[in-house]
């Protein structure tokens, strides 16, 4: 495993993390023994970064993510866990329950670094309200750092000019090759002040592991209705996965993980986060990582995505 520091902070993480919204219903039937297989593999192949948040089952990712850290032996000093505020409770009042939550589940004393989920939309909360109510959170000893998920630049800046001491060390992002909305501005603007970029969805859930060909996903999960598997942008996507089979063959590596090779040589800030299902699947994410391919085959592979755009309307308007 490769590691570096998050942010500017002292914590040291994995190249890559393991995301655990599949530890929920959202994906299916969650369960303690899978969630187990799945950390305790990821820890022996040196993942120290887990990312969860209180709406992922509400509270089931967390809790299972905690008992199988605990049944591992290991506790919150050897990993680095992130987790997340739901927008929906981004005031004075809400923040600090929703962590004290989120520790029961976790069963820890202190979060490493708490995230806003997402902008407060349906409730007008005033930034100036969460991001104050959170660094609290980093002046009592209950959080380590503090991240934005889904924010907006201009978000992440306001947010930043309200706190005292503490500053956003990560921001977390929707990021894979096929959905590169995030290099516009959030990647430039981590890596000029030193943050951590955490990856979401880079594999395209699931799209970019080349296991799902045209016409062949009916899915009872997240995914039925996710525009990145509509068939006119998965004939996109398909084409993508082709370059990614042809990349990966040289290398004797698989799509899913010439995918995300392709994102840790785009930026040093970023760490993708993707989830697993099964140690298995565990074992060839990490096998993204202590190699890089050839700038030639970056390039062929940015080339081939950089005008690509995926229609978010598909469903709707198609
Ligand atoms: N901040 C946010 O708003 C936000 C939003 C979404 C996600 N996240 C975080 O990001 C993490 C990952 O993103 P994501 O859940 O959207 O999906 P993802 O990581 O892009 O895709 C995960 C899915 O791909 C499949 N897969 C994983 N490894 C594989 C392998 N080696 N071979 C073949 N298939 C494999 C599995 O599903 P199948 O086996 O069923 O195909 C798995 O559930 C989440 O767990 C969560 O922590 C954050």
């Amino acid at each position: 495993m490769e590691y570096l520091r998050l942010g500017r902070t002292n914590l040291r993480i994995s190249r890559i993390g393991l995301g655990t919204w599949q530890f929920s219903d959202a994906w299916g039937t969650p369960s303690k023994e899978m969630a187990s297989k799945v950390v305790s593999r990821a820890l022996d192949l040196g993942i120290n970064f887990f990312d969860t948040a209180m709406v992922y089952g509400m509270g089931t990712s967390e809790r299972l993510l905690g008992e199988a850290l605990r049944e591992a032996g290991v506790d919150g000093d050897d990993v680095v866990i992130s987790t997340k505020v739901p927008g929906e409770f981004l005031n004075k009042l809400d923040v600090p329950a929703s962590v004290e939550k989120s520790l029961r589940n976790l069963g820890l004393d202190c979060v490493d670094v708490l995230l806003a989920h997402w902008p407060p939309c349906w409730h007008n909360f005033p930034l100036k309200e969460y991001a104050r109510a959170m660094e609290s959170l980093v002046n009592m000893g209950k959080v380590r750092c503090l991240g934005l998920s889904d924010h907006p630049v201009e978000l992440v800046e306001s947010f930043r000019s309200y706190l005292s001491k503490a500053d956003v060390e990560v921001l977390q992002v929707r990021y894979n090759l096929v959905e590169r909305w995030a290099e516009a501005e959030l990647v430039p603007y981590a890596e000029k002040h030193c943050m951590t970029v955490q990856a979401w969805s880079p594999i395209a859930k699931g799209a970019l592991t080349g296991k799902y060909p045209p016409g062949h996903h009916l899915f009872e999960d997240v995914r039925s209705n996710d525009p990145v598997f509509h068939p006119e942008n998965y004939k996109k996507v398909w084409d993508v996965v082709k370059v990614l089979k042809e990349v990966g063959e040289k290398y004797n590596k698989k799509p899913v993980q010439v995918a995300l090779n392709w994102l840790l040589m785009s930026s040093p800030a970023v760490v993708p986060i993707p989830g697993a299902k099964t140690s298995k699947q565990v074992e060839d994410l990490v096998g993204a990582v202590e190699w890089r391919m050839s700038y030639s085959d970056w390039l062929a592979l940015h080339e081939a995505t950089i005008n690509m755009h995926l229609m978010y309307s598909a469903r709707y308007v198609l």
